[in-house]
């Protein structure tokens, strides 16, 4: 079963996390400023700094938008939720998709920003990976939501790469990818939906907050945003999880959003965290000069929807290269169902054949396969067709083919593998009627 821990930017339960890491940085503390180079650009490091070089590389990887990764099918079933639910007159999508925002923010974009207090323990250097005082590897998505709202934007979808500082294990891992989404609405988008909306209005102007509302919203258009917000997201996580899904809401503290929630489903015999939401702080919007508008914004964690979703046991696959993981995602249907068949942890060794085919016989790769199969039996783990090449003079043409060989209990030695290899070699030449180069 799978238990995928909360990694939310809150204000309770932190604590806890403190006492986890007062390991710090010690090791990475840099008195003489020096430069480091993130993604092609220069940064001046001082007594903050604590980004690594491991961290480091793992900047610009963008899987969330690489064709056939796992994560990129779930981003996209999520983009093409609300693409078909928000369309605007002309039936254009209403959402705007931001795929490509510099991981390296300001202190001011992932915290001021959002209201976080200074002395909130989020932004602690035992959590964050801080290129110097000023700068970080965004630890959420949220980060960017005032520069895109001061751009003009009201409804967009933010999606990228975070990274915390946080134990290892099956389910943590120091990037991870977020989807963020705000939609900002005004008066008349607002009580579109209410029959008589006379004299209904976004703001109040002597309120109290309440459990329920900020001071300056009304607790009417609090109530519908909220109906709808909640709406849709129970409308994601059927698509995600199937219609029958079973969701509650657990009532949230975030410091950008008042009221908040978190949306949990039933799943795979325990309630599980799907996301975190609310209606944004008027304050983040006025600081962004929007002074007729409320807004509700979520955010989730992709690489724990897409192990529920594909139950992947490991949060560490996302970031493999094993051609035995990524290829179990190798479709074009992003709402394909699949369920990850476990790679072996033992290393993979793969071996190149390449022969002529036969000149006055027929040949099919198929027939190569059940062969290679015959012989190799389980411990080949794929076999793909690398090269196909025909020769222009002769016209003969030649087949290059990757096997991959697994063991599933133990590692294989070259030696093994390469009498199997030349069996399937041998067999192929005699049986298909090949030319092995
Ligand atoms: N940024 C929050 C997190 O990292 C999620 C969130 C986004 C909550 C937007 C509310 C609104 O967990």
């Amino acid at each position: 079963m799978l238990a995928v821990v909360s990694r939310r930017i809150r204000l309770l339960k932190k604590s806890e996390a403190i006492k986890l890491k007062e390991f710090c940085t010690a090791r990475n503390l840099n008195k003489t400023p020096n430069d480091v180079e993130l993604l092609g650009e220069k940064y001046v490091t001082d007594e903050w700094t604590n980004v690594t070089p491991k961290i480091i590389e793992k900047l610009g990887r963008t899987l969330h938008t690489t064709k056939y990764h796992p994560l990129s099918h779930v981003r996209q079933r999520i983009v093409n939720y609300f693409y078909g639910n928000y369309r605007n007159k002309c039936g254009n999508p209403l959402f705007s998709v931001f795929d490509n925002q510099k991981p390296v923010v300001s202190v001011h974009q992932n915290f001021d920003s959002l209201l976080i207090p200074g002395d909130h323990p989020s932004r602690s250097k035992t959590d964050c990976y801080y290129v110097n005082r000023d700068t970080l590897l965004r630890a959420h998505m949220t980060a960017h939501q005032s520069e895109l709202i001061s751009m003009g934007l009201n409804n967009f979808l933010v999606i990228g790469d975070v990274y915390r500082r946080d134990e290892i294990d099956a389910t943590h891992y120091p990037v991870f990818h977020q989807v963020d989404a705000v939609r900002l609405c005004n008066n008349d988008e607002i009580f579109d939906s209410v029959n008589d909306p006379e004299g209904l209005e976004l703001f109040e102007n002597r309120g109290k907050e309440s459990k329920e509302k900020q001071a300056v919203h009304s607790l009417e258009a609090t109530k519908i945003m909220e109906h709808q917000l909640k709406r849709d997201l129970v409308g994601l996580a059927q698509v995600l999880f199937g219609k029958d899904v079973k969701c509650r809401w657990v009532d949230q503290y975030f410091p950008f959003t008042h009221p908040s929630w978190e949306l949990e489903v039933f799943y795979n015999n325990q309630w599980l965290e799907v996301l975190g939401c609310g209606i944004m702080r008027q304050e983040i919007l006025k600081n962004c000069g929007v002074n007729d508008r409320m807004g509700w914004a979520f955010g989730l964690g992709l690489e724990r929807l897409a192990m529920c979703l594909y139950k992947i046991p490991d949060i560490r696959l996302f970031s493999s290269s094993d051609s035995g993981f990524l290829n179990q995602f190798k479709f074009d249907d992003p709402n394909t169902p699949v369920t990850y068949k476990p790679i072996s942890v033992y290393p993979q060794c793969a071996n190149d054949l390449s022969f002529w085919l036969p000149e006055n016989s027929e040949f099919s790769p198929n027939d190569f396969y059940d062969l290679a199969r015959d012989i190799g039996g389980d411990i080949i783990e794929q076999i793909s067709l690398i090269d196909n090449f025909t020769h222009p003079k002769t016209n003969k043409t030649s087949h290059c083919y990757r096997i991959v060989y697994r063991h599933m209990e133990r590692t294989l030695t070259q030696k093994e593998v390469t009498e199997i290899h030349s069996e399937i070699s041998r067999n192929a030449a005699k049986l298909l009627n090949v030319t092995v180069r």
